[in-house]
Protein backbone atom coordinates (compact mmCIF):
# COMPACT_ATOMS: atom_id res chain seq x y z
CA UNK A 1 0.00 0.00 0.00
CA UNK A 2 1.17 3.61 -0.55
CA UNK A 3 1.36 5.80 2.15
CA UNK A 4 -0.65 9.25 1.31
CA UNK A 5 0.03 11.72 4.46
CA UNK A 6 -3.46 12.36 6.47
CA UNK A 7 -3.26 15.57 5.12
CA UNK A 8 -2.74 15.20 1.28
CA UNK A 9 -5.84 12.98 1.83
CA UNK A 10 -7.51 16.01 3.28
CA UNK A 11 -6.67 18.56 0.53
CA UNK A 12 -7.49 15.82 -2.13
CA UNK A 13 -10.89 15.49 -0.70
CA UNK A 14 -11.57 18.97 -0.65
CA UNK A 15 -10.28 19.71 -4.03
CA UNK A 16 -12.76 16.79 -5.32
CA UNK A 17 -15.32 17.91 -3.47
CA UNK A 18 -14.84 21.57 -5.09
CA UNK A 19 -15.07 19.82 -8.27
CA UNK A 20 -18.32 18.48 -7.87
CA UNK A 21 -20.30 21.39 -5.60
CA UNK A 22 -18.73 23.43 -9.34
CA UNK A 23 -20.29 20.88 -11.07
CA UNK A 24 -23.92 20.95 -9.36
CA UNK A 25 -23.94 24.85 -9.59
CA UNK A 26 -23.37 24.46 -12.97
CA UNK A 27 -26.26 22.44 -13.78
CA UNK A 28 -28.33 23.94 -11.04
CA UNK A 29 -27.44 27.37 -12.96
CA UNK A 30 -28.64 26.09 -16.59
CA UNK A 31 -32.16 24.27 -15.70
CA UNK A 32 -32.81 27.83 -13.09
CA UNK A 33 -31.96 29.51 -16.02
CA UNK A 34 -34.17 27.74 -18.53
CA UNK A 35 -31.09 27.26 -20.88
CA UNK A 36 -31.83 25.59 -23.85
CA UNK A 37 -29.38 24.10 -26.41
CA UNK A 38 -30.08 25.37 -29.68
CA UNK A 39 -30.78 22.30 -32.24
CA UNK A 40 -29.91 21.73 -35.74
CA UNK A 41 -32.91 22.05 -37.84
CA UNK A 42 -32.04 20.65 -40.62
CA UNK A 43 -28.88 20.93 -43.58
CA UNK A 44 -29.38 23.60 -46.74
CA UNK A 45 -27.42 24.52 -49.69
CA UNK A 46 -26.52 28.10 -48.54
CA UNK A 47 -26.83 29.09 -52.03
CA UNK A 48 -30.39 28.39 -52.94
CA UNK A 49 -31.96 28.28 -50.27
CA UNK A 50 -33.15 31.75 -50.14
CA UNK A 51 -35.21 31.19 -53.20
CA UNK A 52 -38.45 31.76 -52.88
CA UNK A 53 -40.16 28.04 -53.49
CA UNK A 54 -36.93 26.30 -52.59
CA UNK A 55 -37.49 26.58 -48.80
CA UNK A 56 -39.32 28.36 -46.14
CA UNK A 57 -36.23 30.98 -46.55
CA UNK A 58 -37.67 32.15 -49.94
CA UNK A 59 -39.78 33.79 -48.37
CA UNK A 60 -38.42 34.93 -44.98
CA UNK A 61 -41.05 36.05 -42.04
CA UNK A 62 -43.49 35.03 -39.43
CA UNK A 63 -46.64 32.63 -40.23
CA UNK A 64 -49.21 31.91 -37.57
CA UNK A 65 -48.96 28.19 -36.78
CA UNK A 66 -51.79 27.74 -34.17
CA UNK A 67 -53.54 30.52 -32.47
CA UNK A 68 -50.62 32.31 -30.28
CA UNK A 69 -47.79 29.76 -31.97
CA UNK A 70 -45.58 31.43 -34.57
CA UNK A 71 -43.10 30.06 -36.68
CA UNK A 72 -40.25 32.92 -38.01
CA UNK A 73 -37.65 32.25 -40.87
CA UNK A 74 -34.94 34.45 -40.91
CA UNK A 75 -32.29 35.06 -43.72
CA UNK A 76 -28.68 36.23 -42.39
CA UNK A 77 -26.37 38.02 -44.85
CA UNK A 78 -23.50 40.11 -44.33
CA UNK A 79 -24.82 42.50 -43.08
CA UNK A 80 -28.68 42.46 -42.30
CA UNK A 81 -31.39 40.10 -41.26
CA UNK A 82 -34.33 39.76 -43.25
CA UNK A 83 -36.76 40.51 -42.22
CA UNK A 84 -35.87 43.47 -39.54
CA UNK A 85 -38.41 43.97 -38.33
CA UNK A 86 -41.41 41.91 -35.72
CA UNK A 87 -44.48 42.50 -34.18
CA UNK A 88 -45.79 40.33 -31.16
CA UNK A 89 -47.87 40.31 -28.52
CA UNK A 90 -47.52 39.63 -25.06
CA UNK A 91 -48.15 35.34 -24.59
CA UNK A 92 -46.82 34.65 -28.32
CA UNK A 93 -44.85 31.37 -28.32
CA UNK A 94 -42.18 32.02 -31.53
CA UNK A 95 -39.95 29.64 -32.85
CA UNK A 96 -37.19 31.06 -34.75
CA UNK A 97 -35.51 29.29 -37.62
CA UNK A 98 -32.28 30.89 -38.81
CA UNK A 99 -29.91 30.44 -41.44
CA UNK A 100 -26.75 32.23 -43.48
CA UNK A 101 -26.24 32.57 -47.39
CA UNK A 102 -22.74 33.83 -47.08
CA UNK A 103 -20.80 33.41 -43.54
CA UNK A 104 -20.94 32.81 -39.96
CA UNK A 105 -23.24 34.84 -38.19
CA UNK A 106 -24.60 35.04 -34.49
CA UNK A 107 -28.21 36.42 -33.21
CA UNK A 108 -28.64 37.15 -29.52
CA UNK A 109 -32.30 38.43 -28.99
CA UNK A 110 -31.94 40.83 -26.18
CA UNK A 111 -33.51 40.11 -22.43
CA UNK A 112 -34.27 36.31 -24.17
CA UNK A 113 -32.67 33.03 -23.51
CA UNK A 114 -32.16 33.38 -27.36
CA UNK A 115 -28.33 32.89 -28.58
CA UNK A 116 -26.91 30.98 -30.85
CA UNK A 117 -24.63 30.76 -33.58
CA UNK A 118 -26.12 31.40 -37.51
CA UNK A 119 -23.90 28.66 -40.07
CA UNK A 120 -24.27 28.13 -43.57
CA UNK A 121 -25.82 25.33 -44.56
CA UNK A 122 -27.38 24.68 -41.36
CA UNK A 123 -30.25 25.70 -39.73
CA UNK A 124 -30.40 26.96 -36.08
CA UNK A 125 -33.55 27.08 -33.88
CA UNK A 126 -34.56 28.43 -30.88
CA UNK A 127 -38.24 28.94 -29.26
CA UNK A 128 -39.05 31.35 -27.04
CA UNK A 129 -42.23 33.10 -25.31
CA UNK A 130 -42.74 36.62 -25.11
CA UNK A 131 -43.93 37.55 -21.75
CA UNK A 132 -43.47 41.01 -21.33
CA UNK A 133 -44.04 44.22 -23.61
CA UNK A 134 -41.00 46.12 -25.22
CA UNK A 135 -38.78 46.55 -27.80
CA UNK A 136 -36.17 43.33 -27.66
CA UNK A 137 -33.06 44.27 -30.06
CA UNK A 138 -31.81 41.54 -31.75
CA UNK A 139 -27.94 41.55 -32.55
CA UNK A 140 -25.41 39.41 -34.74
CA UNK A 141 -22.61 38.65 -32.22
CA UNK A 142 -20.01 37.11 -34.35
CA UNK A 143 -17.99 39.31 -36.23
CA UNK A 144 -18.94 39.09 -40.34
CA UNK A 145 -17.15 41.68 -41.65
CA UNK A 146 -16.42 45.32 -42.36
CA UNK A 147 -20.30 45.82 -41.65
CA UNK A 148 -21.02 43.74 -38.88
CA UNK A 149 -21.90 46.47 -35.74
CA UNK A 150 -24.83 47.41 -38.36
CA UNK A 151 -26.29 44.04 -38.46
CA UNK A 152 -29.30 44.12 -36.04
CA UNK A 153 -33.23 43.76 -36.41
CA UNK A 154 -36.35 45.03 -34.02
CA UNK A 155 -38.86 42.83 -32.25
CA UNK A 156 -41.62 44.45 -30.59
CA UNK A 157 -43.76 42.92 -28.37
CA UNK A 158 -46.97 44.43 -27.59
CA UNK A 159 -50.48 44.06 -25.43
CU1 LIG B 1 -23.41 39.16 -39.01
CU2 LIG B 1 -21.85 40.00 -37.45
Amino acid sequence: MIHVDRYEKLWIGVSLGTLVLFLIAIVMSSFGSGIQVSGVAGQVDPRTVATPGVSPFGEPGVREVAPGQYEAYVVARAWNFTPRQFDFKVGDRVTFYFTSVDVQHGVKIENTNINMMILPGQVSKLSHTFTQEGKFFVACHEYCGAGHHTMAATINVSK
